[in-house]
């Protein structure tokens, strides 16, 4: 009975403790709007009136035949040089997403069929999130910034993952209590 008890005091904090994350959500960006990643769009020009917080998203969507997305530093961003790539974020659908995990420059060019000589190249600061406003203030920057990625709110995502956790103690502790 103790361990119920207790199990059930687990998942009350857990929902307490998953409650403040719902606050900051990321915010999924489709590179390019509804011109996607083609040449012949500034992505300059997309980027500039934006702002990018850390575990932001960046959504590319492109001829998986003839363009890619390879993470450079500046320097070959400049130059549109792809042969000493950061990293390699194409994983060969025409569907790939970059999780903006750190606060930095991002340089991301298409290294093929010249693709980064006709503008297809972005690049991005990742900038810490705003503090939330307080409670009473309007909610609209939070609305604005949600989270797109799953279709499901981060908070059933949070609570379905602290359920699946402590249903995996509570098999364990079964198993541990009736040994088998
Ligand atoms: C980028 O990498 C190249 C080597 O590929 C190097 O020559 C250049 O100095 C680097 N630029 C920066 C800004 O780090
Ligand atoms: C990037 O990775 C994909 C998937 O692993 C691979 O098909 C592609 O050739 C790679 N591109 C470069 C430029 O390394
Ligand atoms: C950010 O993501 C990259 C690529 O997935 C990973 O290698 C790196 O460890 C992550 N960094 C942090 C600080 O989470
Ligand atoms: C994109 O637009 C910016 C700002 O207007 C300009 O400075 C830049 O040269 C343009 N880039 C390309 C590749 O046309």
């Amino acid at each position: 009975m103790a361990r119920i008890a207790l199990m059930a005091a687990a998942v009350v904090l857990a929902f307490l403790a998953a409650a403040p994350v719902t606050e900051v959500a990321a915010k999924k960006w489709t590179v390019g709007d509804n011109k996607f990643w083609n040449p012949n769009v500034n992505y300059t020009v997309w980027a500039q009136d934006k702002h990018f917080y850390l575990d932001d998203w960046l959504y590319f969507v492109y001829e998986r035949n003839q363009f890619n997305v390879i993470e450079v530093n500046e320097t070959n961003y400049i130059s549109c040089n792809s042969d000493n790539p950061i990293a390699n974020w194409s994983r060969g659908s025409g569907r790939d997403v970059v999780h903006l995990n750190v606060t930095r420059h991002y340089y991301l060019i298409s290294g093929n069929s010249g693709g980064c000589y006709s503008g297809m190249k972005l690049s991005v600061l990742v900038e810490k999130p705003p503090l939330p406003p307080p409670a009473s203030a309007p909610i609209i920057n939070n609305a604005r910034r949600a989270f797109t990625v799953s279709g499901f709110a981060p908070q059933f995502v949070i609570r379905v993952a602290v359920f699946a956790v402590i249903g995996l103690l509570w098999d364990n502790v079964g198993t541990g209590l009736f040994g088998n």
